[in-house]
């Protein structure tokens, strides 16, 4: 990369330009060399006789991305991120303090360092393009703002909105930036450069003065808030509202609300910005913050992939009209995410009333979207237009893919598929959605089975990033291609896996609930079974509450499916043989371990299925120790035999991104062999022992688990 041509800097007339244009790189990013060429084009504008500054970029739709995460993931001493930090900080100063006035014209994605590098200027003007988005996800990453972002942007644009876009780590549209007064002006992309300058040209004519933008609060309520005796309040409810979603898992946001609370309104900037730089420094060199950074890697990893062998040279064929069998859940969900993205969907279903909730769903989440304004009437008509469906075969001539969602049953499924691919072209795709079956024995209804393969979607569908593209025995490279491709299309995280029993996610995950109620069974509530994994450990919700999201019958179905093929290692509790006769399905029919009320949410734990279940009231004799960790080994230990006897995925990457992504694993401890690796194999291999001694075989650790104990072997070695 040329440094020195990455930064440019001219002259029109009074007015300097400097333009961020990375040589060699698809984004503008901020790293050590180009914050030091930085340095030395705004000393030559300084000493220059220019009478306006304007920094805008030259890349397509990228202002200036952010810092260089690979350089951040590079240090790992305080004193490297102090010095990295508080030099950033001086350059973006010397924005601040150049004597002539500075506007930011900006374009495209303008994020972290690119924020508080517009936040230094004095003016800002962004094109309403949708790519132009303003933010600071730092926390994202386990970091705060560290160039100054915490102290500016609360003056800016009020400490309520700064703490909005800061703890959550958000990035907001133009207009949006606008109204806020995050920028002072919003201007079509064709006029932005001329708006630019014609903006210039008039400071210039009213004496190039400089500003420093103060927020003005717009109403009374804000007013108060906003006032110094408002503000404990505000930085009070902020903590308490990060402390309820995070559990006080995730140190970065309330170091944000502490750093803002000392340093908004500080007069002396040097001291605000140590704070800063100290908040920054703390947060960077945590485990937290270092598994976060590690997820962001795996998710640009599968940006990169296409889903085959380095070796491989086949490669992925476009998919602009895929159909959908079954409009139920997953059918409709499917449709929504693919037809979002531009994608002609036609829906087959085989009753109406299906169709029409499948429609309805679609139709529902783009209502939400229209009446939030992330999206606009035009746009909300063209996605809809996007869906049609019906009870035949229509249409299916044209289609690319035609994802299958009918019921989970593997005759019924052989028969529908042979059936659809009659109706379609030769070279396109079926790919089954089920949760459960073989995809190579499901192929065999296809006549050519090359062209089958699995597309693993998780509940809700618009909710869950992860998609397994399932390769069964005969599909071939092109197939996975083309669905790993369009899973990307549809804004998924797609991960290939092999064939056999519940994929890789279900197989980690039914072993952790089977677990569950075995603790149920030996007298634990289930109040402090799943409080335990959420409060102390962080999952999105405990395994109890995970079960009734299944679905009762489905969970003991396929732990049926799971004890056939995985044979000793799957057992099933005395507890939930007891269930299939009470009738409770879960969330479904609103009767499992919780109750449901009217709209579907849950309530609280249903006190009455201790004794439907033949147990008897709840006395917790276990260790919250002993709960967490025989569900959570048993993950580790059937991860073992997955990853290196059956090859179900390839590394451990592959394993930790899809239970983040599939079962919302806490991002903060870095994926479940990420948090093996940091308790230690041998550890694991321990207490698996003797927990196998007292509570069944079923715990004893696999053979590659304890050669990995044996040799002090890490999953990421
Ligand atoms: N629900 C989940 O959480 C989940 C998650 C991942 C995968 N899956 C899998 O997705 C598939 C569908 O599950 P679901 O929960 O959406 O089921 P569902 O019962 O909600 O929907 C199935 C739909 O298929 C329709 N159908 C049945 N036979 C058909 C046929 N011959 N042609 C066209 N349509 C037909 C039904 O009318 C119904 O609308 C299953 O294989 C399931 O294992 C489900």
């Amino acid at each position: 990369m040329s440094v020195q041509e990455s930064i440019r800097l001219s002259y029109q007339g009074e007015i300097a330009l400097l333009e961020f244009d990375l040589i060699g790189e698809k984004v503008n990013k901020l790293n050590t060399p180009i914050m030091k060429r930085l340095h030395e084009v705004l000393e030559e504008v300084r000493t220059s006789k220019a009478r306006v500054l304007i920094i805008r970029s030259l890349k397509q739709k990228i202002f200036i991305a952010g810092a260089d995460i690979e350089e951040i993931k590079s240090m790992t001493k305080r004193d490297e991120f102090e010095k990295a930090v508080s030099e950033g900080q001086s350059i973006i100063n010397m924005i601040e303090d150049l004597p002539m006035p500075t506007i930011a014209s900006i374009h495209g994605a303008c994020m972290g360092g690119g924020c508080e590098l517009i936040l230094a200027c004095d003016y800002r003007i962004a094109s309403d393009d949708s790519s132009t988005r303003i933010g600071l996800p730092e926390t994202k990453l386990g970091l705060i703002p560290g160039f100054g972002g915490c102290v500016r942007l609360p003056r800016v644009v009020g400490v309520q909105a700064a703490l909005e876009i800061i703890l959550q780590g958000k990035t907001v549209v133009a207009p949006k930036a606008l109204k806020m007064g995050l920028i002072d002006k919003c201007v079509h992309q064709g006029i932005l450069d001329i708006e630019t300058m014609k903006w210039a040209n008039e400071i210039i004519a009213q004496g190039a003065h400089k500003r420093r933008k103060v927020f003005q609060p717009k109403n009374m309520m804000n007013k108060v808030l906003e006032s110094f005796l408002g503000r404990p309040v505000v930085f009070s409810k902020a903590r308490e509202s990060v402390l309820t979603t995070t559990h006080g898992h995730y140190p970065a946001p309330l170091r944000a609300v502490d750093v803002i609370s000392k340093t908004y309104g500080m007069a002396d900037r040097a001291e605000a910005l140590r704070i800063e730089c100290e908040g920054f420094c703390d947060l960077a060199t945590t485990d937290v913050s270092r598994n976060l950074i590690h997820l962001f890697f795996l998710m640009e990893m599968v940006k990169k992939q296409t889903g085959l062998p380095e070796t491989s040279t086949a490669s992925a064929k476009p998919v602009e009209h895929l159909g959908i069998l079954g409009a139920g859940t997953m059918g409709g969900g499917i449709a929504y995410v693919a037809a979002d993205k531009g994608v002609h969907v036609r829906m087959k279903d085989i009753n109406n009333d299906a169709l029409a909730r499948g429609f309805k769903h679609a139709y529902d989440l783009w209502a939400k979207l229209l009446k939030r304004r992330s999206i606009n009437k035009f746009e909300f008509q063209q996605k809809i237009d996007l869906v049609t469906g019906g009870l035949d075969f229509a249409g299916f001539g044209q289609m690319d893919v035609v994802i299958e969602a009918i019921v989970e049953d593997m005759e019924i499924k052989k028969k529908v598929i042979a059936e659809t691919a009659k109706h379609m072209r030769p070279d396109a795709i079926i790919a089954t959605n089920t949760s459960s079956l073989s995809v190579t024995e499901m192929s065999k209804g296809h006549p050519n089975p090359a062209q089958f393969a699995g597309m693993h979607f998780f509940n809700p569908v618009h909710k869950m990033p992860l998609v397994e593209v399932i390769r069964g025995e005969q599909t071939s490279d092109t197939v996975v291609a083309t669905i790993f491709e369009l899973s990307k299309k549809m804004g998924k995280m797609p991960v290939v896996v092999k064939d056999g029993p519940g994929f890789l996610v279900n197989r980690l995950l039914l072993p952790y609930m089977a677990e569950a109620a075995f603790l149920l069974n030996e007298g634990m509530s289930i109040e402090v079974v799943d409080t335990a994994y959420v409060k102390e450990f962080g999952m999105p919700m405990g395994p109890f509450a995970l079960m009734d999201e299944v679905g009762l019958d489905v969970c003991i179905k396929v732990l049926r499916i799971f004890k056939k093929a995985l044979g000793a290692r799957i057992e099933m509790a005395p507890c939930m043989e007891a269930l299939e006769k009470t009738g409770r399905l879960g969330r479904k029919n609103g009767k499992g371990f919780y109750t449901y009320n009217e709209k579907g949410d849950r309530s609280s734990v249903d006190q009455a299925v201790y004794a439907d279940l033949g147990l008897k009231a709840p006395h917790n004799p276990l260790t919250t120790k002993e709960c967490l960790e025989r569900g959570l080994f048993m993950m580790i230990n059937e991860c073992s035999a997955a990853l290196y006897e059956d090859r179900i995925v390839e590394t451990p990457h592959e394993v930790d991104l899809a239970m983040i992504m599939g079962t919302g694993f806490p991002a903060f401890r870095g994926g479940l062999l990420k948090y093996a690796d940091s308790i230690g194999s041998e550890y694991i291999v321990d207490q698996l022992e003797s927990y196998a001694v007292s509570k069944g075989a079923r715990l004893k650790p696999q053979n590659p688990l304890r050669n990995m104990a044996k040799t002090k072997r890490k999953f990421y070695s």
